[in-house]
C-alpha cells in the first residue's frame, strides 16, 4: 500500500498516542509538530518524544508549538489523560530533544501539494503558520481536522474541546479557505475502544501495545463513562486519510463562535450564504469494527507492513 505523506499537529494525549501508531503503521510521516491542549506544551512535547522512542523511530523530527492559545486563557484536559498527558505514571525522559526549529517553522517547511497535515489538537500551530505564510500554507492538499461537533460537545452542551480551547485559532482556519476535513464528536463517538482491546492489547505485549494498554485501561477510568467504550477521536483523522471509502462525508459550511460565554467553541453547519460561512467537509459516519481493527493493528505494531 502507498504511504500517504503527512505531518501530524497534536497535543498527545491518550487519542494522539493511538494516531501517531496510526501514523507511522500506514502514513508517511514528515514530522511531528506539538501544541497546548490536553496538557503543557512541554509535556505534550515530551510525549510525542517519548512515544517515537518507544516505536523506535528517532527519524522523524518534533517541533515544538504554541505554548499558548491565540487569546483565551489555556486549558487543559489532564482529567482525562492524565497528570503527564499519557495515563498515570510520568512520561519516562526521551532520549533526544525537540528540534532547534519550531512547530510554525516546520508546518511551512514540509507543505506540499503531495502532504496531508493532520491536526488532532487546538488548531493553534495552524493558525500562527497561516498568519505568517498563508500563501504557502495553501500548498497543503489538505487538513484533516479532529475537533468541533454537530451534535452535542464534551467540554460545553456544545463545544468539543480541541475547538473550545483555542476557538479563535478554529476561526482563522475556516476562513482561510484551507480545505478541511472534520472529524467532530458526531463521527468520533462511533468508534469506540473498552476493556475487551485493552486485554488483547496486554496480551500481544509489544513495547506499544503494552503502553497502548495502559493507555486505553486510564481513559477507560477517566474518559466517558456511558458504558460504551472510549471514543478514538484523534485516529479518526488519520484513517480519514488512509481509509477514505469507510466513512462518510457532507460537504457544508460553517462558523464557530469565538464569545467567551456559554457557546465559545460551538461549530455550526450554516447556510453557504451565511455571514462568514466556511465550506467545510463534515465527516459523518465510519466503518467502526474496520477502523478498531485497524487501530489495534497500528498499537499493536506500529512498525506493521501492509
Ligand atoms: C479531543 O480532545 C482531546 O482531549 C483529545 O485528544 C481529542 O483530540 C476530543 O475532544
Ligand atoms: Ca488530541
Amino acid at each position: 500500500m502507498t504511504r500517504p505523506p503527512i505531518v501530524l499537529d497534536c497535543d498527545p494525549g491518550i487519542d494522539d498516542a493511538f494516531a501517531l501508531f496510526c501514523a507511522l503503521r500506514y502514513c508517511d510521516l514528515r514530522a511531528v509538530t506539538t501544541v497546548s491542549g490536553n496538557v503543557r506544551i512541554e509535556d505534550t512535547t515530551r510525549n510525542a518524544l517519548h512515544l517515537l522512542d518507544l516505536t523506535e523511530r528517532p527519524d522523524i523530527p518534533v517541533h515544538r508549538g504554541a505554548e499558548v492559545p491565540l487569546e483565551v486563557e489555556p486549558s487543559f484536559a489532564a482529567y482525562v489523560h492524565g497528570p503527564s498527558g499519557l495515563g498515570a505514571d510520568p512520561t519516562p525522559a526521551p532520549s533526544r530533544d525537540a528540534e532547534a526549529t519550531d512547530a510554525v517553522e516546520a508546518l511551512l517547511a514540509h507543505a506540499s501539494e503531495e502532504v496531508t497535515l493532520v491536526a488532532t489538537g487546538p488548531l493553534t500551530n495552524v493558525a500562527l503558520a497561516l498568519r505568517a505564510d498563508a500563501q504557502t500554507m495553501h500548498r497543503y492538499r489538505h487538513v484533516h481536522w479532529m475537533g468541533g461537533s454537530t451534535t452535542t460537545g464534551n467540554v460545553t452542551d456544545n463545544a468539543e474541546f480541541n475547538a473550545w480551547a483555542d476557538p479563535h485559532a478554529v476561526d482563522a482556519v475556516f476562513r482561510s479557505g484551507l480545505p478541511l476535513s472534520m472529524y467532530g464528536l458526531n463521527l468520533t463517538r462511533q468508534v469506540r475502544m473498552a476493556a475487551p482491546h485493552s486485554a488483547a492489547l496486554r496480551q500481544a505485549a509489544t513495547n506499544s501495545s503494552a503502553k497502548a494498554a495502559a493507555f486505553l485501561e486510564f481513559y477507560e477510568a477517566n474518559g466517558e463513562q456511558d458504558g460504551q467504550g472510549q471514543p478514538m477521536h484523534d485516529p479518526c483523522a488519520v484513517l480519514g486519510l488512509t481509509d477514505g471509502a469507510r466513512f462518510t462525508t457532507t460537504p457544508s459550511h460553517m462558523v464557530v463562535d469565538t464569545a467567551d460565554d456559554s457557546t465559545r467553541g460551538w461549530t455550526r453547519v450554516v447556510d453557504a450564504d451565511a455571514t462568514d460561512a466556511a465550506p467545510i467537509t463534515v465527516v459523518e459516519t465510519a466503518d467502526a469494527p474496520f477502523l478498531i481493527e485497524r487501530i489495534m493493528a497500528a498499537a499493536i505494531a506500529p512498525d506493521g507492513e501492509e
